[in-house]
């Protein structure tokens, strides 16, 4: 999580350059208007389901897909755009007719045979079969998508890895559920975000199923392919079915780290509400060098010792991050923010003193360059300011209101706008609502910046 690896020089994802020339027919496409990602998705799609079956082998970089995509238009559509990269496309159909396509640069262009007018419910089948792209987020470094290693594949995709293995309308405004189909040789386990729902063996092969019920962020699913150990803990967490995947052999120690779920589930519950989801646990890969994410239901790890902070931060971006999702990439702190700032909550509760913590997200947030919390560049995402000025902000606001109403503020903001996108102007409405001008004023200075406030010692806790 927040080793933050910045640097490359970076971009914004390829449009489709200029100069490509499309077949006669297709028009270029606009994206959804992301303000770091302007190039991803399509404004004028609202995918309420996927539907994905995949066909794997581990340490073979190769999937073999279906994808049929349950979509509403948000206005009349005479060409779909979705993006994806990678597999070659073996047919395409719209509501269950053949169709035209072109899948030009990371795009899948495709025309209906007649306008659908918006308002229209219609589905969107690809069959697809190759190897996902290979694509390294410019902004941080970090291979994204659809990844095989030696012992297996697994999925790690924020911010825009998803479509490196299946067609999908790429920005996290635009969350779906997900029925996944997996089969895998037989020998071998698939595991993946959302509620097994069954597994049968057939033909030497296993086929899984899996059902993420409510709506999700294309780069919260993740799929895991290789040879695990499932470990479920009896049911010791409120109802919350608890599931590990270890790699065999993965030492006693590592696994060590997510014995606490319970517990961090109990006290992240007391402060947000119920936690979103009938599942939950983590999906540890082979490698060591990976860094933790927050895949739906299933948060990812390395295969390495991680602290128990870090197990907590990626339960806590199950609230913020999968349930509310980003209206937009540059307010990706309403997500760093809060999973860094129920650290602090963690800690507390364990009877910690939380002063050294505030102490050091002080220093590395007056080491960084400062700006304020909604970022203008892919390279600012992850970067020391959506974490710890994010998480200074709800310090800030906790001081000024009490614990009483930070913890109606946050559980409010959660029941109003779980399975939805969210803007800053969301948060700041219930901020007001409940703190009135005071409470705004005392977070304002942390959002507008980039000035850094003083770092507040007095309060009521
Ligand atoms: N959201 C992750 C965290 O803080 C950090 C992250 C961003 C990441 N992009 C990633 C991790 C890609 C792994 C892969 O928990
Ligand atoms: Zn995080």
């Amino acid at each position: 999580m927040k080793r933050l690896l910045l640097t490359l020089a970076l971009a914004c994802p390829p449009a489709l350059a200029q100069t490509t020339t499309l077949p006669p027919g297709f028009t270029a496409p606009a994206g959804y208007g992301d303000r770091i990602y302007p190039a991803l998705g399509d404004a004028g799609l609202d995918v309420t389901h996927y539907d994905l079956s995949l066909s794997a082998t581990p340490g073979v970089d190769s999937v073999a897909g279906r994808a049929v995509l349950s979509i509403l238009a948000r206005r009349d559509l005479s060409q779909i755009n979705l993006d994806f990269a990678g597999p070659g496309v073996l047919g395409v159909k719209v509501d269950g007719r053949a169709a035209r396509h072109a899948h030009v640069g990371d795009k899948l262009l495709i025309l209906p045979p007649g306008v659908l007018a918006a308002g229209t419910a219609f589905t969107v089948t690809v069959a697809y079969s190759g190897t996902p792209a290979l694509h390294i987020d410019p902004a941080d470094d970090l291979r994204l998508g659809w990844i095989t290693q030696a012992g297996g594949s697994y999925v790690l995709s924020e911010p825009d890895g998803a479509h490196t293995f299946f067609p999908c309308n790429d920005v996290p405004a635009d969350g779906a559920s997900y029925s996944l189909h997996l089969d895998v040789p037989a020998g071998f386990t698939a595991i993946a975000s959302g509620v097994q729902t069954h597994s049968q063996m057939r033909a030497g092969r296993v086929y899984t199923e899996f059902e993420q019920a409510a709506p999700i962020p294309s780069y919260a699913l993740t799929v895991h392919i290789g040879r695990f150990e499932r470990v479920t803990p009896p049911d010791a967490a409120g109802g919350i079915q608890i599931r590990n995947a270890f790699p065999l052999g993965l030492p006693a120690e590592v696994r060590a780290t997510f014995d606490q779920t319970p517990a961090m589930l109990g006290v992240l519950a007391g402060w947000f509400g119920p936690y979103p989801y009938p599942v939950y646990g983590v999906a540890v890969t082979e490698d060591p060098q990976i860094l933790a994410l927050e895949t739906a239901t299933l948060s990812t790890f390395p295969a390495r010792q991680e602290t128990p902070a870090t197990a907590l931060h990626e339960l806590a971006h199950q609230w913020f991050g999968d349930s509310l999702r980003l209206g937009d990439w540059s307010e990706v702190w309403l997500n760093e923010g809060f999973a860094t700032y129920a650290e602090l909550l963690w800690a507390q509760s364990q009877g910690q003193d939380t002063a050294p913590l505030l102490a050091r997200w002080y220093a590395r947030l007056a080491r960084a360059p400062a700006r304020g919390l909604v970022a203008t560049q892919a390279r600012q995402l992850f970067d020391a300011n959506s974490y710890y000025r994010g998480a200074l902000a709800l310090h800030a606001l906790r001081l000024k209101v009490g614990d009483a109403l930070f913890r109606q503020i946050l559980s409010t903001y959660v029941a109003r706008f779980s399975g939805q996108s969210v803007r800053t102007a969301d948060l700041l409405g219930v901020v007001g609502q409940f703190g009135g001008p005071a409470a705004l004023e005392a977070i304002g200075p942390w959002l507008t910046g980039p000035e850094i406030p003083a770092l507040p010692t007095t309060g009521t806790f």
